[in-house]
């Protein structure tokens, strides 16, 4: 049987790493196998790239940035995250595709469409079966992510990641039945037992692990 995609997206400073690495030991603990990667990065190819994009140094276009995104992803689904599935694990990647829509498209301003085209094509049209929206007020988010300095991406001002939050929003309520939105104020553990409750109770896992898988 095929296994089950899981994202975790959302702004700067939401917990996803500190919670997708806690949903990741609960799910194990509940007895599947878990396959952890992020975007972007997780390939050797996807890793080089993200030193890229990710370097205050490098200045680029937004579609440059765009593309790069896109080929990191396109990556990663063919050499990993595509194979993981077809062998029926659970897969959780940090980032996925919502992440180009809210920075590229709503952030940058780059035509949503060139950004859904490509986001189809990098993915061969895989789409997760959750994604864990982690939402949280970049004036939370963005000063803790920044402590010891920031990455291109994190430098940008106020506005680009109030535009960023607006974008992970309606991506939020364009599509309620893949996407929750989880409150990512309050403490890790309180943070964390609210990802469960959503994953634990969505359709696409809730029955997997009842034992039915
Ligand atoms: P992070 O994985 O450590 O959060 O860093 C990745 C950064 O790249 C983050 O600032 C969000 C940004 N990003 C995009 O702008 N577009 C994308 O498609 C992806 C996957 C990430």
């Amino acid at each position: 049987m095929r296994g089950v995609f899981i994202t975790i997206e959302g702004g700067e400073g939401v917990g996803k790493s500190t919670q997708g690495r806690e949903l990741a030991r609960r799910l194990r603990a509940a007895g599947v196998t878990v396959l952890e990667t992020r975007e972007p990065g997780g390939t050797p190819a996807g890793d080089r790239i993200r030193d890229l994009v990710l370097d205050p140094a490098a200045h680029m276009a937004p579609v440059t940035e765009l593309l790069l995104y896109e080929a990191s992803r396109a990556e990663l689904v063919s050499a990993v995250i595509e194979p993981a599935l077809e062998r029926g694990e659970f897969v959780l990647c940090d980032r996925f595709y919502d992440s180009s829509t809210a920075y590229q498209s709503y952030g940058r301003g780059l035509d949503p469409d060139l950004v859904g085209t490509l986001n189809m094509n990098a993915t061969g049209g895989l789409r997760p079966d959750l994604t864990v929206y982690l939402a949280l007020d970049p004036d939370h988010g963005v000063p803790r992510a920044t402590t010891g300095g920031a990455d291109r991406i994190e430098a940008e001002p106020d506005d680009f990641h109030r535009r960023v939050l607006a974008g992970f929003e309606a991506i939020a309520a364009a599509e309620p039945d893949r996407v929750v939105r989880v409150d990512a104020s309050g403490d890790v553990a309180q943070v964390a037992d609210r990802v469960w409750d959503a994953v634990s109770s969505h359709p696409a896992v809730g029955a997997l692990l009842n034992g039915f898988w």
